[in-house]
């Protein structure tokens, strides 16, 4: 099922999807917006921040049903001020997720395997676009280094498994014909160039 009004931005980390999502913020119509991100700000979310900071050393199953848990939240719940998302889109806004179920079936599927992460999100429903940023993890981890310190998953290796497994699941549901729009967007290019693009796809 597809979410109208919904919009996901994904990509490693670095791949600059955050300051895309900045650059909407700060626009003139920003209020027909609802900005999010994955994790959210609910409890749920809090704690797999501290697991992402390497506070919290989970089992990787565990943390692939805490996503799902927080993405479940994130759509229906309202324990976090970025929860309650299909209402939000069902009321009119367009709502913008920095991540989304893709991020699990790729970072989950790497530490866990590809069976469990797409058992748990097989119910949730698809945004009407999704933005993947594709990118060298070597350019994107640049970009991390050059903000601070680094998470978990900001390791090079990692990020270059977790790239090809983002091309493969955008692959395949690029075949799958579900109705969701899919735009690939080469995020080694310069800032304003990529926010011409979403600007352009977006119709805004
Ligand atoms: P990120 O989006 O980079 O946020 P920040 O810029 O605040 O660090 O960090 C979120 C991390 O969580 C990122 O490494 C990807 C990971 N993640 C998963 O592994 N699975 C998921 O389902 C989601 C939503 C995120």
């Amino acid at each position: 099922m597809i979410l109208k009004n919904f919009v996901v931005f994904e990509g490693i980390d670095g791949a600059g999807t955050s300051t895309q999502i900045k650059i909407l913020q700060a626009r003139n119509d920003a209020e027909r917006f609802f900005f999010t991100t994955e994790p959210t700000d609910s409890e749920t979310g809090k704690f797999l921040r501290k697991m992402l900071k390497g506070d919290v050393k989970l089992d990787p199953r565990t943390s692939a049903f805490l996503f799902a848990a927080d993405r479940n939240e994130h759509l229906y719940g309202n324990s976090g001020t970025n929860c309650g998302i299909v209402e939000k889109a069902s009321s009119g806004k367009i709502v913008v997720s920095d991540r989304y179920l893709f991020s699990s079936l790729t970072y989950q599927s790497v530490t866990c395997g590809e069976e469990l992460p797409r058992m748990l999100n097989s119910t949730f429903p698809l945004p009407e676009i999704l933005f993947f940023f594709e990118i060298d993890p070597e350019i994107s981890l640049q970009r991390v280094d050059s903000r601070g310190d680094r998470e978990i998953y900001e390791e090079v290796e990692f990020l270059r498994q977790t790239e090809e497994r983002y091309k493969k699941v955008v692959d395949e549901y690029e075949k799958l014909n579900t109705g969701m729009r899919i735009v690939r967007i080469d995020a080694s290019k310069p800032i304003e160039e990529v926010s011409a693009i979403i600007a352009r796809e977006l119709g805004i």
